[in-house]
C-alpha cells in the first residue's frame, strides 16, 4: 500500500499562476505515488473570510474546477471538503486540549498573517487555532506525508509537536507525518510583490486572453531599462523569471538579448502572454467545461466525502478509545 498523503488549499478566491507551479504541478505528479487526499479547507477560509463568507461556497466548487482541469484525477485522489467530515472538528477539539498556548502565539504564520490581511478582524480565538485544525486534517487520516509550501513549514513542526504530546500521553496512535516541502519557484505578482489575492497582482488560472496580456503588460520590468537600446538585467527582472518558470527553452536567449540591449521590454512581455495563454487557455476550457455541470462536479465531492468519511471515522473511534472518551452508542 502506497503511504496516505494530504494536502488542502483554502477556498478564499481564484488560484493563480503561483498554485499552478507552485503546488497543483507537484500534486498532480505525487498522485502517482501515493494514496492522495486533496481537501478543500473551507473551515480554515471562514477563519479569515468569517465576516463576507458568501463566496465561500462557489469558490469551494470553482477550485475543484481548477484542480480537475490541470490535472488532479478524481478517480485517483479522494477530494473532498473539510466541512463535509466532521471528524475533522471531533479530533480538532481533542488536540485543542493538549495544545499549549504559547506554542500558537509564537507560530511566525500566525504573525504574518496578522500582517498581511490588515483589513479583516482574525485577532479571534478560532484564527489562533488555525494549526491545530490543520493537525486535525492530517492527524485523522494518519497521512506521513504532507506537502506543503515554506509558507506552510511551521505549522507542520507543530502538528509534529502535537503528534508527540498525544502519543506520549495515551500510547501511539499517529505518525509523525513529513513535510516535503514544494520547490516554489520564485514568482511575484505584477506589482514586484508576493503573489497573492489579497494585493490583486496575480494571473488567475481562469483569467481570459485579454486579461491575461493586460495583466503581463502591467509587469514591472528593469527601472534601469528605459529605451529598447539600454542593456538590461533580467536576473532581477520579474519578466524574465516567468519565463524560466512557462518557457524554459527560451530563457536563455531572452536574458542574452536583454543584455545584449536587442530587446525591448514591451516586447519580451507580448511575447510572454502569448505562452502563457497558451498555457493557460485549455485549462481554463476544461475549467468551464466542468462548471457548466455543477451536479457532476458535486457528484465527485460526494464520493470523495464517503471515502475519506471510512478512514477519519476510524481514527476517531481509536481516539476516542484511547483517550477514554468512548460512546457505545
Ligand atoms: N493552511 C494551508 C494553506 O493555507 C491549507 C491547509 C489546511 C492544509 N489544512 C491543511 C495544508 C492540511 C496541508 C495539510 O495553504
Ligand atoms: Fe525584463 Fe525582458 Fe525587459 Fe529584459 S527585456 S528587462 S528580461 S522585460
Amino acid at each position: 500500500m502506497n503511504k496516505r498523503l494530504l494536502s488542502g488549499m483554502r477556498p478564499t478566491g481564484p488560484l493563480h499562476l503561483g498554485h499552478l507551479v507552485g503546488a497543483l504541478d507537484n500534486w498532480v505528479k505525487l498522485q502517482e505515488k501515493f494514496e492522495c487526499f486533496y481537501m478543500i479547507a473551507d473551515w480554515h477560509a471562514l477563519m479569515s473570510e468569517y465576516e463576507n463568507p458568501k463566496e465561500l461556497e462557489r469558490n469551494s466548487i470553482e477550485i475543484l474546477a481548477d484542480w480537475i482541469a490541470c490535472g488532479i484525477d478524481p478517480d485517483k485522489s479522494t477530494i473532498f471538503v473539510q466541512s463535509h467530515i466532521r471528524e475533522h472538528l471531533d479530533l480538532n477539539m481533542v488536540l485543542s486540549c493538549l495544545t499549549p498556548l504559547s506554542l500558537l502565539e509564537r507560530n511566525p504564520t500566525y504573525k504574518e498573517q496578522l500582517r498581511e490581511l490588515k483589513g479583516r478582524n482574525i485577532m479571534t480565538y478560532g484564527f489562533l487555532g488555525y494549526p491545530v485544525l490543520q493537525a486535525a486534517d492530517i492527524l485523522v487520516y494518519k497521512a506521513s506525508v504532507v506537502p506543503v509550501g515554506m509558507d506552510q513549514k511551521a505549522h507542520l513542526e507543530l502538528t509534529r509537536e502535537i503528534v508527540r504530546k498525544f502519543n506520549n500521553l495515551y500510547g501511539k496512535v499517529f505518525p509523525e507525518p513529513e513535510t516535503v516541502l514544494t520547490e516554489i519557484p520564485k514568482l511575484l505578482g505584477f506589482d514586484n510583490r508576493k503573489m497573492s489575492k489579497s494585493f490583486d497582482n496575480a494571473i488567475s488560472i481562469s483569467d481570459n486572453a485579454d486579461t491575461i496580456k493586460k495583466k503581463t503588460m502591467k509587469m514591472i520590468t528593469d527601472p534601469k531599462k528605459i529605451h529598447l537600446d539600454d542593456a538590461g538585467h533580467p536576473d532581477i527582472c520579474n519578466v524574465c523569471s516567468y519565463y524560466k518558470v512557462f518557457a524554459p527553452g527560451k530563457a536563455k536567449e531572452v536574458e542574452k538579448s536583454c543584455k545584449e540591449s536587442k530587446r525591448g521590454c514591451i516586447k519580451c512581455k507580448g511575447e510572454l502572454a502569448d505562452i502563457l495563454i497558451e498555457k493557460l487557455t485549455p485549462i481554463r476550457e476544461k475549467r468551464e467545461r466542468l462548471l457548466s455541470d455543477k451536479k457532476a462536479l458535486i457528484d465527485i465531492l460526494k464520493k470523495g466525502e464517503a471515502k475519506a468519511r471510512l478512514t477519519a471515522s476510524e481514527t476517531m473511534k481509536e481516539v476516542r478509545k484511547k483517550v477514554g472518551v468512548v460512546h457505545d452508542l
